[in-house]
């Protein structure tokens, strides 16, 4: 799917059927982390007026995320509670930082960031998909719907990740696209390390 080169551990989704509510308050982490990120990448690329405005409003959307699954949070009385430890995107920056680039490869460092924020869309577009039918035979249907909605937006925004990093490499689509299936099949062997904790990226 997307990008990915390894599916979710099917152990996975067991975890996370089994414990929803750490799932739940972990995601509204992650949301609020992309909504963050994207503002700090917008900070990044001052000389970008259209990469700004499409960061901007991805953090805004994000930002939508996160009030959602915080609502879902207080209906089952839950608190947001401090974040847990994200030993996958720290695992991705590491990744990026240990991964020798193509050579030429423009903003190098602004384009490992697009990438490592569009190959965190992309897993988490996929684990969402691996939501909405578990919870829907677990017979969570409100649960499932409220992923499946997200799921499109996650699989958009990995695109406009993509997007935005060949726009930092100068429009090298190609030194991208190498990049980024160099960082790919790095982070499959890092989501089959971590995959079967109850959060959203394992
Ligand atoms: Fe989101
Ligand atoms: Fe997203």
């Amino acid at each position: 799917m997307l990008c990915l080169t390894r599916p979710t551990d099917p152990r996975w989704v067991a975890a996370a059927l089994d414990d929803v509510d750490a799932i739940l308050v972990d995601h509204a982490h992650c949301e609020m982390k992309a909504a963050t990120n994207a503002l700090a990448l917008a900070a990044r690329a001052p000389g970008d007026a259209e990469s700004v405005r499409v960061l901007v409003d991805l953090a805004k959307e994000e930002l939508s995320h996160f009030e959602i699954v915080l609502a879902e949070l207080g209906r089952r009385g839950l608190s947001l509670g401090p974040p847990p430890v994200d030993a996958y995107a720290a695992g991705l920056r590491t990744i990026a930082h240990d991964t020798p680039r193509p050579p030429r490869l423009a903003n190098g460092a602004l384009v490992d960031r697009m990438l490592v924020a569009a190959l965190i869309e992309a897993r988490s577009c996929e684990r969402f998909q691996l939501l909405v039918a578990g919870l829907a035979s677990a017979g969570e249907a409100e649960l499932a719907r409220l992923y499946d909605d997200l799921l499109a937006s996650e699989a958009r925004h990995y695109r406009t990740f993509v997007d935005l990093a060949v726009r930092a490499a100068g429009g090298d689509e190609a030194r991208v696209r190498e990049r980024l299936s160099a960082l790919a099949a790095a982070e499959g062997e890092l989501c089959a390390r971590l995959g079967t904790g109850a959060t959203i990226h394992g």
